[in-house]
């Protein structure tokens, strides 16, 4: 990751902070950008400014230069702008991690226009808006590695996640299409799908126990096959670090599972 450049969205904590740091002990710099505020849609917590902070201060420990941004992800035009940004202040754009994310746990008939307007703007119209903000820095630089970090969610219609389980799912449509259009720019477009991780996020999803309780039919499809509850956020840093790196070189198109077998079932 030497002289290398890492765009991570969603970085004030969990996974995206872990990814910031695994690439900068690698030798990447990084632009870190995450929203730091509440929604009124999202009934947990979400990163704060000191979270940001704190992410920060962990990549320059590991000796990486950081540029932070406060910013939603929803909105391209402040997207692009932060990207420009961290491209003049660090020198250039090699990987992009499309990784904030929010959830909600409802039966279908539960999700108001609200909350499928912000989980869905915010994993798939989000990760667009990044996509699209960090591909003529990739190009520039004469190819890099897009990320999608997706979910078991986006290969499996896993009940109680409706504008959930829709975003991860066209994460991999986004993905795969990009994949095959950015391939002539050699920018290689990869989707990630991670089975329960052990990050804040998983406070929100505490209303699941009791509706799988109540419909013990569905249970089993959120079981992982190795005898595992939640992953650790290193477990989906390897991933990372191996599509980031020149080590998956040829590798574009491919949904990447880290999910203790859970998509197999
Ligand atoms: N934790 C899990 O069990 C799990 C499993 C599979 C996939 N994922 C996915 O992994 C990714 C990282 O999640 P996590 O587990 O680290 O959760 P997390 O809640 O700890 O971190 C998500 C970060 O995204 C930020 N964010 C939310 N909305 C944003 C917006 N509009 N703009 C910018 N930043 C925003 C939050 O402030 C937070 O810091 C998400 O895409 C999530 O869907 C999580």
């Amino acid at each position: 990751m030497s002289g290398k450049v890492a765009l991570i969205t969603g970085a004030a904590r969990g996974q995206g902070r872990n990814h910031a740091v695994r690439l900068a002990r690698e030798g990447a710099d990084i632009i870190a950008v995450d929203l730091c505020a509440d929604l009124e849609s999202i009934p947990y917590p979400l990163g704060t400014s000191a979270d940001l902070a704190e992410t920060a201060r962990l990549v320059e420990q590991a000796g990486g230069r950081v540029v932070t941004a406060e910013v939603d992800v929803r909105d391209p035009d402040a997207m692009a702008a932060v990207v420009i940004d961290g491209v003049e202040r660090l020198g250039r754009l090699n990987i992009a991690v499309a990784n904030a994310g929010v959830c909600t746990v409802q039966r279908w008939d539960e999700v108001t226009p609200q909350v499928w307007d912000t989980v869905v703007g915010i994993n798939l119209t989000g990760a667009w808006n990044t996509c699209v903000a960090s591909i003529p820095h990739l190009a520039e630089a004469g190819g890099g590695s897009l990320i999608l970090i997706s979910s078991v969610a986006g290969l499996k219609g896993q009940p109680f996640f409706a504008p959930y389980v829709a975003a991860k799912h066209g994460m991999v449509g986004v993905m795969r299409m990009l994949a095959n259009e950015l391939a002539v720019h050699h920018i290689r477009v990869n989707s990630v799908h991670p089975t329960g991780v052990d990050t804040p996020m998983l406070v929100g999803l505490s209303g699941l126990t009791s509706r799988i309780e109540a419909s013990p039919d569905v249970g089993s499809l959120f079981l992982n096959s190795l005898p595992i509850d939640v992953l650790e956020p290193d477990d989906v840093s390897d991933a990372v670090l191996h599509l980031a790196s020149d080590e998956s070189r040829f590798t574009t198109g491919l949904t990447l599972t880290v999910d203790a077998g859970s998509s197999a079932r």
